[in-house]
């Protein structure tokens, strides 16, 4: 018998967020999915998420965007996408014919933003369930602002809360104070689940130009870099909320995974991986599967939080 690596994602949601395993590809960084189905097979995935979605198109901030570091990646990516209308009209009915669930992770510049873009998505075939960006480090109004405090945080998730039946989980900025009160503020507004961690805030410098390298002046940080940040705030998260929590943050491999799982989360996200090994994810699931078996793991949830215990 193979392991079983399913795992629900909102449990206390009518409809439900079911995975036929914990492996989710991160908003941001895997475009709208189709972009990698000739590259794997992306079916095998236990979630796609899209990225960001704002209620208009926008065409994103100015370059460069994207700077290597040390062990990671600065982008500003200014939250470039085709607008709600679009992506119901072209990319959901793709995504309909999809066995892997897709989830549209959602930004707004307002509060109302949020709520709208949420009742746009409500009831559209092929989209399983909605992500809320509260946590965009590269964009003035809303973004990272809302996640930075409990209170913003809360109004965001009742107002999409109200707006759908979708399962709706929120993602959490590092870059906030007290990451563990916005969790907790979340969950109370009706959150299904939480995600964390987006990207944290970071710089570059070209010592040539004597300027900033990414044309936004800062970006947010992704990758190996932020790992164990990602682990211990994933850790204290999980130790304070009932909701599932999804742990995103440098999971490159098979063992930062199981470290997150093993920490408390029930799923993960691969995020900057994917862009060095465009199947990461794969590589990702493929490796815990291994691990399972060798270990003589039968249920994922074997090893959900044992690190906790
Ligand atoms: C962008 C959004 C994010 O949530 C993030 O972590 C990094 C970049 C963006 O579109 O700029």
């Amino acid at each position: 018998m193979p392991p079983d690596l399913t795992v629900q994602l909102a449990p206390k949601n009518k409809k439900g967020l079911f995975l036929d395993n914990p492996v989710m590809t991160a908003s941001g960084t895997f475009g709208y999915g189709t972009e990698y189905s000739q590259l794997f097979d992306i079916q095998r995935l236990g979630a796609i998420i899209c990225k960001g979605t704002t209620l208009k198109p926008r065409e994103g901030n100015p370059q460069p965007r994207l700077v290597e570091t040390a062990s990671g990646v600065i982008n500003s990516i200014g939250l470039q996408n085709i607008g709600v209308k679009a992506l119901i009209k072209e990319k959901a009915p793709v995504w309909a014919g999809w066995r892997v669930p897709v989830i549209v992770n959602i930004a707004g510049d307002t509060v109302e933003e949020y709520g709208k873009l949420a009742q746009e998505l409500d009831g559209v075939e092929g989209i399983r369930g909605i992500e809320v960006n509260i946590s965009c480090p590269n964009v003035k109004a809303g973004g990272a602002a809302f996640g930075a405090d409990a209170k913003s945080a809360a109004a965001v998730t009742k107002a999409v809360r109200a707006a759908t039946s979708l399962p709706v989980m929120v993602k959490l900025t590092p870059n906030a104070g007290d990451i563990v009160g916005v969790a907790r503020a979340v969950v109370d507004a009706g959150a299904d689940a939480v995600s964390l961690i987006n990207s944290v805030k970071g710089m570059a410098i070209d010592i040539k130009t004597r300027r900033p390298t990414i044309g936004n002046v800062t970006g947010g940080l992704s990758g190996p870099a932020i790992k164990p940040l990602a682990l211990a705030l994933v850790y204290e998260v999980a130790g304070a909320v009932k909701v599932p929590v999804i742990g995103c943050g440098g999971i490159a491999n098979a063992q930062d995974a199981l470290e997150f799982i093993m920490a408390g989360a029930s799923a993960i996200q691969v995020g900057s991986a994917t862009y060095s090994n465009p199947r990461a994810s794969l590589d990702v699931l493929e490796g815990i599967e291994r691990f399972m078996e060798k270990e003589g793991i039968k249920k994922l949830g074997e090893i959900i939080g044992a690190a906790r215990k």
